[in-house]
């Protein structure tokens, strides 16, 4: 089955929540004075700041809706630059060109996130911020990223779309940045079949986004909105979203204790195999184990294995590597002459071609992806195990790769 691993956690504990505001016909965030219970989209939040010592948490329809949010509470606009891996999902990229920002792609590393000596690279007086990404599940080196935004006076978001509940040196992805960005989609480490989580670090961010996300409202619709609001959208979480995404949220440990102890048990049945190493991940203790990388010596051996194995590798998976992404190679945007790439007010000769991360390119080819949580071959693991795959499961999985292995070594 395709998801990832929150799906199949889905039970009892969801339902009653989602009953419990169906019995009311609690369907919306705000009470009205209907009822002093708090919501479930209020109670998500408050939660998920304790979890994470969040100063702030903003419940929205997606991540995607949670990164774009992110941005306007930031200030950065047309003009800007922010700097983004090219290996991402495309909604990153999305996010900032929405925003009327120029994407600026920079080269990943053997972690397959942000590699901060490419950052610092390609750093001009237009950058605003960097958006670091923590690619399946495992985080991006925010120890050096933060220093290098603070050095230069930037922003520092992180997606966190794909590794909630991670970690980095015993900190909650996402609090380290100014703003973090979660998925609470069915791929997700939990979800609530649709929904996004923002954190942020500052007062006056929050009172932004919230007004963003809710027509301009002050936080939680208390008071007045201010003369100086801003214009804002309807972002918001559903409630029944909300019901859902909390019993997710109050089983995440469970949920990242069944991935650990699944990985280690995938990684010792596979064992060590000729000219295979594993993706350096940046904080063992921090990643979310949702996915298990192997790294090849060439770009053929990788492939040849992902073909025995009906997969492909990372370079190949959907809109997540910048080179299968249309619509920046062509700078599309929804009129012809506007922000970021063809307005006159900003112009930018930003252009997006592909092979420009070599360094990218060639990690991503000799990479593949192995799911142990998160079952999604348009991300490059459509094969692997599940938190829910036995011993004798896990021991079948763990053949397959070792004789595709094996069967590549012996024709070259
Ligand atoms: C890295 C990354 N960023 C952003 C998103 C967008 O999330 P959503 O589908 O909740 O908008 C995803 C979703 O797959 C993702 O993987």
């Amino acid at each position: 089955m395709s998801s990832g691993p929150g799906h199949l956690f889905l039970g009892e504990d969801e339902k009653a929540l989602v009953h419990r505001a169906l019995d009311e016909w609690q369907l919306n965030r705000y009470r009205f004075g209907e009822s002093d219970e708090p919501s479930m989209v209020y109670a998500l939040e408050r939660e998920f700041e304790q979890r994470t010592g969040a100063r702030h948490c903003l419940a929205v329809n997606s991540c995607t809706s949670a990164l774009l949010t992110a941005l306007v509470a930031l200030g950065v606009g047309p003009g800007d630059e922010v700097i983004v891996p090219g290996y991402t999902f495309i909604a990153s990229i999305a996010a900032i060109v929405h925003r009327g920002a120029v994407p600026v792609l920079a080269e990943i590393d053997e972690s397959l996130t942000l590699d901060p000596e490419d950052v610092v690279r390609r750093i001009t007086p237009a950058t605003k911020a960097i958006l670091a990404v923590h690619m399946l599940g495992a985080p991006a080196e925010m120890g050096e990223l933060r220093r290098i935004a603070d050095e230069h006076g930037l922003f520092l978001v992180e997606d966190a779309a794909q590794a909630c509940g991670g970690r980095y040196r015993g900190r909650a992805l996402g609090t380290i940045g100014d703003a973090g960005a979660f998925s609470l989609n069915r791929f997700k480490i939990i979800t609530s079949g649709d929904g996004g989580l923002l954190t942020l670090a500052d007062d006056t961010a929050y009172e932004r986004a919230f007004a963003f996300h809710d027509h301009g409202f002050k936080p939680l619709r208390q008071g007045i909105a201010d003369a100086d609001s801003l214009f804002g959208m309807n972002l918001r979480m559903h409630e029944l979203s909300g019901a859902v995404a909390l019993g997710q949220l109050r089983k995440i440990d469970d949920i990242l204790g069944t991935l650990r102890k699944q990985k280690t048990a995938f990684l010792d049945a596979i064992g060590e195999l000729p000219g295979v190493t594993r993706r350096r991940i940046t904080d063992p203790d921090g990643e979310c184990s949702s996915f298990l990388v192997l790294r090849f010596e060439t770009v053929e051996a990788a492939r040849a294995v992902a073909g025995l194995l009906g997969t492909s590798t990372l370079i190949d998976s959907g809109r997540h590597y910048y080179g299968n992404m249309p619509q920046l190679l062509a700078r599309r945007t929804p009129t012809p002459s506007e922000h970021p790439f063809s307005c006159p007010a900003h112009p930018t000769d930003r252009r997006y071609t592909p092979n420009m991360l070599p360094r990218t390119d060639d990690v991503l080819g000799r990479s593949v992806a192995l799911s142990v949580g998160v079952v999604d071959a348009y991300l490059g693991s459509g094969v692997g195990i599940n938190p829910l795959s036995s011993p004798d499961e896990i021991e079948a999985a763990a053949r397959a790769v070792r004789s595709a292995v094996y069967e590549v070594v012996a024709r070259t």
